[in-house]
């Protein structure tokens, strides 16, 4: 029976929530699991929108119930288990049909597969979904990559279950191949930069000012009300004032001070090096979850080098809101220079303004900024950088004071904050006319004589050691 509109392979969480979507939206959906009793629990509990979900048993049962030109949604963890859907797809799927990867795949993984599946003769879309668990149920943003005949079919479907800024749909078709996944990538090196600077600004005034979670969480409910406005913000408040129900203690300290990680952030600064872009703030991100593992090592470290933190040390509130703000600007211009380098290295064309549209609504990093940033794309922007726009130059002089203030007590007060002070740095970094890197190219044609050019007149040259 060739009833449903889609099909969907990978019925966990995000599958679940994003059938049920999809159902919602008036579209019957195929549903196919390697544990079955997935789909029976989720069925059990669609109520209405029950009869618009078919279990299968199998990945030729799953084609079977869809209707030509078929088109499958993949929601299983990247790597081989994308690998393994596709295989099995390709031997019931006919010419013309479409599988498209839902998960967080490397964007090179998703260009090899472009390929072959298209060698196949089918069509592929890597489709970068952001918004978590509930964000699949009620609107993700979703990033799309992939040939356009691939998408204009799958368009109307993607554009219903899609979150709404405004009433626009937070979807588009972004580049080919791997252009999707890569955006994606870069939004989660963004997400990781945001989530560890909210967690650094907490940490002072945790441990400068012994302040409660309790008594934390106003701050982050009123910073939310303002520029800072974002989902990352609004759900630290939660996070803060949320209450342990076994022991009745703060959440927050019940929680091991040990952060996991899939990947995504580390890849967007593998990328970005490999591209010859700095991402120092995502990187300081990546870093501070590294070393958040090593939990033995720091409690021994903290036994044995002390802490120093001098009585009396305050943060003035406001300076914290400005330095994340500051912080988040420059976060968004180190993810926005990389997309331009991949950009640039793919030949992508990305259009910077459509993609902080999509990220207005749905994703983990939406926030208030992002509408300016759009706008900022849309204008003149010298070298196109984003922190040279005029709205982010005016909001960076404004702030970046407080960033200032904020980075030297935490550093005298020996308090860690690895991306704020990242993010100081790059900032100060990049607004220099006159670098120091005269120095390093004297040293290297010291010892290398590999040269270096003259301010006074044109060609390579060496000095006089
Ligand atoms: C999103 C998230 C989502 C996810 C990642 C990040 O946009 O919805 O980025 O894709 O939470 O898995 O996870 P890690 O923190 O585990 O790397």
């Amino acid at each position: 029976m060739q009833t449903a509109s889609i099909g969907l392979i990978g019925v966990g969480t995000m599958g679940s929530a994003l059938a049920l979507n999809i159902a919602e939206n008036g579209h019957d959906i195929a549903l196919y699991n390697l544990d079955p009793t997935t789909i029976d629990d989720l069925i059990a509990r669609a109520g209405e929108l029950s009869p618009r979900l078919t279990k299968t048993l199998d990945v030729k049962a799953l084609v079977e119930a869809l209707k030509p030109p078929r088109a499958v949604i993949l929601l299983v963890p990247a790597g081989k288990p994308v690998d393994l859907s596709i295989d099995a797809l390709l031997e019931h799927l006919e010419p013309g049909d479409t599988i498209i990867d839902g998960g967080n795949s490397d964007y090179k993984d998703t260009q090899a597969r472009t390929k072959r599946v298209e060698a196949a003769g089918f069509r592929y879309l890597g489709v970068g979904v952001s918004g978590g668990e509930d964000g699949a149920r009620h609107g993700p943003s979703m990033m799309v990559g992939g040939s356009p005949d691939a998408w204009e079919p799958i368009r109307p479907i993607f554009e219903a279950i899609a979150a709404k800024f405004k009433g626009e749909p937070c979807v588009a078709h972004l580049g080919p191949d791997g252009a999707g996944h890569f955006v994606k990538t870069v939004h989660n090196g963004i997400e990781y930069a945001d989530m560890q600077m909210i967690a650094e600004i907490y940490g002072l005034l945790r441990d400068a000012e012994d302040r409660s979670a309790k008594d934390i969480a106003p701050l982050f409910h009123k910073w939310n009300k303002g520029p800072l406005q974002s989902y990352l913000v609004e759900i630290s408040a939660n996070v803060l004032d949320a209450v342990d129900p076994e022991t009745g203690e703060p959440m927050l300290d019940i929680i091991v001070d040990q952060a996991g990680q899939k990947g995504t952030g580390r890849w967007t600064v593998i990328e970005a090096i490999k591209m010859g872009q700095s991402a120092s703030i995502i990187e300081a991100a990546v870093g501070a979850r590294v070393l958040s593992s090593e939990r033995d090592v720091r409690q021994t470290a903290g036994e044995l080098l002390g802490s120093d933190v001098p009585e009396g040390t305050i943060f003035d509130e406001d300076d914290l809101e400005a330095a994340l703000l500051v912080g988040r600007a420059l976060s968004y211009s180190q993810g926005f220079r990389i997309l331009k380098a991949a950009s640039d290295e793919f030949s992508w064309d990305l259009k910077y303004d459509k993609i902080a549209e999509v990220w207005r609504a749905g994703c983990i990093i939406r926030s208030a900024m992002l509408d300016d940033i759009s706008k900022a794309f849309k204008g003149d922007l010298p070298h196109g950088r984003l922190i040279l726009s005029e709205h982010f130059a005016d909001l960076l002089k404004a702030n970046i004071g407080a960033l200032r203030r904020v980075v030297a007590k935490a550093t005298l007060a020996g308090l860690p904050v690895p991306a704020l002070s990242s993010a100081v740095s790059w900032y100060d970094e990049i607004r220099q006319p006159r670098g120091t890197a005269n120095m390093i190219q004297g040293q290297r044609d010291y010892f290398g004589a590999h040269g270096f050019g003259r301010l006074d007149k044109d060609g390579q040259f060496h000095g006089p050691w």
